[in-house]
């Protein structure tokens, strides 16, 4: 499964970039805005941190405004995927863009039948959104679930991203569920790092080994 950063902040990506783990970035316009900076220029940055796929969400709603200015992003970065919200306008477009070669995540996906939508109309990765379903009593990680059983079944490419993702549960479930990738808050990944064991057998390795040999490190 694919690990992406669900951030547009720069630091934030330099951080979890430099763990050598994340394998893209995904952005929405109030991720973009919090950032106060000029979109392309924003994106144009982030593409220099992380090597792989970024989102970048249109903000039109109009079907071919929407091709317009997802064509626009596209042109900003070869990794840029263009995001199109799950309304008829936002599958209108996808459908648009998906067929001149750009490629479309699909997102604010809520239902099996609106992500079955997205597959049909061409989308590269279709994003449901976990965190906010749970936010309203409905289990989450239950519609990642039946997405990808409905791709299997059906031999769509589209990617299956679990988005709104809250916590190092949602990942492992997203895993296990059969997620192509899962996107997530730098503090999220950074949980993922940790178990007291982890580091009560590292300090204890440490202490055994300084206890012989005074000192850490291994000499060749
Ligand atoms: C990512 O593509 C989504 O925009 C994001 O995961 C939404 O997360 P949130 O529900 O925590 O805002």
């Amino acid at each position: 499964m694919k690990i992406f950063l669900d951030t547009a902040n720069l630091e934030e990506l330099r951080k979890g970039a430099d763990w050598g783990i994340v394998d893209g970035v995904t952005t929405n316009p109030t991720l973009i805005a919090k950032e106060g900076k000029p979109f392309a220029e924003q994106i144009r940055r982030i593409s220099e941190i992380v090597k792989g796929d970024i989102s970048a969400e249109v903000v039109e709603t109009q079907a071919d405004r929407m091709v317009q200015e997802g064509r626009e992003l596209a042109r900003i970065h070869p990794n840029v995927v263009v995001k199109c919200p799950l309304t008829r306008e936002g599958v209108k477009a996808t459908s648009a863009l998906s067929k001149e070669g750009v490629r479309v995540n699909v997102t604010l996906c809520f239902t099996p039948a609106q992500a079955l939508l997205a597959a049909k109309a061409g989308a590269y990765i279709i994003s449901p959104f976990v965190g906010r379903l749970d936010d309203i009593a409905y289990t989450g990680m239950d519609l990642v679930r039946q997405i990808v059983a409905i791709y299997n079944n059906y031999g769509f490419k589209t990617q299956v991203l679990a988005a709104s993702i809250r916590s190092p549960v949602h990942v492992v479930e997203a895993a296990l569920a059969g997620a192509h990738i899962a996107t997530m808050p730098l503090k999220v990944l950074e949980m993922l790092f940790n178990h007291p064991l982890t580091d009560k057998g590292l300090d204890q390795f440490l202490k055994d080994y300084q206890k012989v040999f005074h000192e850490a490190p291994v000499e060749g």
